[in-house]
């Protein structure tokens, strides 16, 4: 019998700085306590067979043959994490694998499964390839899997919070520079939780909304003259103003106002402690809802009727048009505030929302 090997990864929560990533602001996602497993067994020939639990397929391919545009559908996502290794080390000598995927991460709720898919893979090839990669450059790995094999235009950030995630920490992450700091969260010590609400409302980045913002982004930086929007600050926002149409100046206020709020959040946990980051947390979603305009009915309502219900704060996260949103909830009120969401969707018409706590736990790494 092979060896099979497991090598494991999480999803995210990003507490805050959403959309800023790709305009190299900050961020400050932390890997939560749902994971993706990678077993994997070294073949004796170069080919690549991938399986899952959540797919009735096996995709074969010879490892020579690896491009973006010749994957699709689920296997997309690990079969494009071993053709982007590539790019930052010599595979040509490489074995061939079989990867088995399963997952805890669920999907299509902006808890990043995709990533989780992508770390748990890059780490299980990383080690068994020998190939000396870094954890912020198998994110970059991830990341050029997402948007060439996948097709998805996104950022560094859920792939960094799948790697680099420790116990009770947040990855406060510089897209720009890819420099991180771990920040200690402090959830549990305060008596706090954090709730996830998956609407269950679907989106995908590989279309429409996702890369829209993207582009008005794109736009807003090229009419300010900066290479990215990273390099406005608040004060710049009057001249901003002048410069740029509406509803572009409306989605380059969301950036800015947002890295500065992540580095506010940042400042607070350290001085304060978490009890004190709600506002920051209701003031991103106001953003999100009226200036970037990503979030949809479903959300707003889990997060006004946590907010109603005891939530110290409460945001959509992830990308946004879906997905979940999240709130930061003393103890004490949770099953209240789960109650209340539960009873408000009801009321809407809205089908019923999933509901569960999570933990910042650890990043990728061999085992389970
Ligand atoms: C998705 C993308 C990330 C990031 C967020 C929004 O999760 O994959 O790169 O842009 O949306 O913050």
């Amino acid at each position: 019998m092979p060896d099979i090997e497991v090598w494991s990864a999480p999803g995210r929560v990003n507490l805050i700085g959403e959309h800023t990533d790709y305009n190299e602001g900050f961020v400050l996602p932390f890997a939560i306590d749902r994971r993706t497993t990678a077993e994997l067994v070294v073949r004796d020939d170069r080919t690549i067979r991938v399986t899952s639990t959540f797919a009735d397929r096996a995709v074969e391919i010879a490892l020579d043959d690896l491009g973006p545009d010749r994957l699709d559908g689920w296997s997309a996502y690990p079969l494009g994490v071993a053709w982007a290794l590539g790019h930052w080390a010599d595979t040509s000598g490489v074995p061939g694998v079989e990867i088995h995927i399963d997952s805890t991460v669920p999907v299509g709720a902006g808890l990043s499964s995709s990533a989780a898919i992508e770390s748990a893979v890059a780490v299980a090839l990383n080690d068994t390839w020998r190939l000396g990669l870094d954890r912020p450059t198998l994110a970059r790995v991830g990341q050029l899997a997402e948007n060439k094999a996948v097709g998805a235009p996104t950022g560094i950030m859920d792939q960094s919070a799948s790697l680099l995630g420790r116990a009770d920490h947040a990855v406060f992450l510089d897209c720009r520079s890819l420099e991180s700091q771990l920040v200690e969260l402090g959830f549990a010590t305060a008596g706090l939780e954090l709730l996830v609400i998956d609407t269950g409302v679907s989106h995908a980045h590989a279309t429409g909304g996702y890369a829209a913002r993207r582009a008005s982004c794109e736009l807003g930086a090229r009419l300010l003259g900066v290479a990215a929007l990273r390099d406005i600050g608040v004060d710049d926002l009057d001249r901003a103003r002048d410069v740029l149409d509406d509803e572009t100046f409306r989605r380059v206020r969301h950036i800015v106002t947002e890295n500065q709020r992540v580095l506010d959040t940042v400042r607070v946990l350290r001085d304060e402690g978490p009890t004190a980051i709600g506002g920051l947390l209701d003031a991103s979603h106001a953003s999100m809802r009226d200036d970037f305009e990503i979030s949809v009915p479903e959300l707003d309502l889990a997060v006004e009727t946590a907010q109603a219900a005891g939530a110290l704060g409460a945001r959509m996260t992830g990308g946004g048009f879906g997905g979940a949103a999240i709130a930061l909830v003393p103890s004490g009120s949770l099953t209240e505030v789960r109650a209340a969401v539960e009873r408000a969707f009801a009321e809407r018409g809205f089908a019923a929302p999933t509901q569960f706590t999570v933990a910042a736990s650890e990043g990728a790494r061999r085992g389970l």
